[in-house]
């Protein structure tokens, strides 16, 4: 893996899988991050990256579902490995406008996997990023594990588990090195704040209103996304081509608990609020999301077993970092919050 072609590098989890590489692991080679930079982008997070290793990440402006720019990236860089984290990734999004979704997951992976199979003898790996959405959802028992059969119930999951058939499609048909990892629900830094636990955080932080769908009880395995970061690199190094991989953090949780842990340390960590007694009386319940999922939970049984993949945060520590990351990064929440992140990325990027 010299040229790593990362998609997707400038959004949440894959800006903090760049940093993990560069920063902490014995990956030598170089990075190419391509990516369409949407509204979920904030290439600016990488700004110290590019000053710091000019000779191994480069930014290519870059949308997947255009071939002809996606292929001359893979031959100037002469490319040997693709990561491909780019996606549509909010399911409430996919539920209003499911178009983008089809065009960026499903369409999208399909020239990736093109591209890779049309340059079959010089690239080693295709590492197909993935949710544990594709499986639907769970009752009170049981754990998704990689045989558990498909069955997404939102836009977004339904699109995820086109592109995960795709990429298994073209190993097993054409010999493309895939390999595939289905991740729980992640958190930590720069998670743009559209997702529960930093929209929670932001709010609370500012006294607002605390929206949570339906009655609170729907459950997500949440997992630290340096987590998801060590376990992605594990499997690119040593899992097994043809394979899946599913990664989760064994951090089940209610949505209501999630919300009033938030409150509760961010009670302790700030002070009392000037509004209301608790943060807890923030939350407001209110119309829930069509198609919600009620339970997912991953055995990730054959990830610690074959790979000796182990999460390194609990949920309570994982949470402390992240709030304490959107505590002492205002200057981020400030440049995403007011837009002006859209400005800089016009005046960066045209
Ligand atoms: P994100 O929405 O924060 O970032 C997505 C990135 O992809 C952005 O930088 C965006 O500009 C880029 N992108 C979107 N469309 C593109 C296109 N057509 N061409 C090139 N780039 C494009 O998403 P995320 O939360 O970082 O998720 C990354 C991947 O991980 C996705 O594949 C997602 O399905 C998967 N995943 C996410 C979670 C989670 O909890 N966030 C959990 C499991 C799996
Ligand atoms: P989200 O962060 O959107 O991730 P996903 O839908 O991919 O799991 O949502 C996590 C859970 O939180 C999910 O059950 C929906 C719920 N939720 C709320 O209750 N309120 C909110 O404002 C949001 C964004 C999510």
């Amino acid at each position: 893996m010299q040229n790593l072609l990362i998609t997707g590098g400038s959004g949440f989890i894959g800006l903090n899988f760049i940093r993990y590489l560069l920063t902490e692991t014995d990956f030598q080679g170089r990075i190419i991050n391509f990516d369409k930079l949407t509204y979920a982008a904030t290439p600016k997070s990488l700004t110290d990256i590019s000053e710091h290793f000019p000779d191994r990440y480069v930014f290519i402006r870059g949308d997947i579902a255009d071939s002809s720019r996606l292929e001359s990236a893979f031959d100037s860089y002469c490319v040997d490995s693709v990561c491909h984290f780019a996606a549509e990734s909010h399911v409430d999004r996919s539920i209003t406008g499911p178009g983008e979704f089809i065009n960026t997951n499903i369409l999208g992976t399909y020239n990736l996997l093109e591209a890779v199979r049309e340059r079959h003898d010089r690239i080693v790996l295709f590492h197909h990023i993935s949710t544990d959405e594709v499986f639907g959802s769970l009752g009170a028992e049981g754990y998704f594990t990689e045989d558990t059969a498909y069955s997404p119930n939102s836009p977004y999951s339904a699109s995820k588990a086109s592109s995960d058939h795709l990429a298994r499609a073209y190993h097993k048909t054409y010999g493309v090195p895939v390999k595939v990892s289905n991740c729980s629900n992640n958190y930590g830094p720069y998670q743009f704040p559209e997702k529960l636990i930093p929209l929670v955080i932001l709010n609370a932080l500012e006294e607002k209103p605390l929206p949570i769908y339906g009655d609170g009880k729907n459950i997500r395995d949440w997992l630290y996304v340096r987590d998801h970061c060590t376990a992605v690199w594990e499997i690119m190094k040593r899992g097994t081509i043809g394979q899946t991989y599913n990664i989760g953090g064994s951090g089940e949780l209610e949505n209501i608990k999630v919300v009033e842990t938030i409150c509760d340390l961010i009670d302790d960590i700030s002070g009392k609020p000037t509004s209301v007694d608790s943060r807890r009386e923030l939350v407001n319940f209110v119309e829930d999301r069509p198609g919600h999922d009620r339970r997912y939970a991953i055995d990730s049984g054959k990830l610690k077993g074959e790979l000796g993949w182990e999460p390194e945060e609990t949920f309570s520590s994982g949470l402390l970092k992240t709030v304490n990351w959107y505590l002492n990064n205002p200057d981020w929440v400030q440049h995403v919050r007011s837009g002006e992140y859209r400005e800089w990325i016009e005046r960066h990027y045209g």
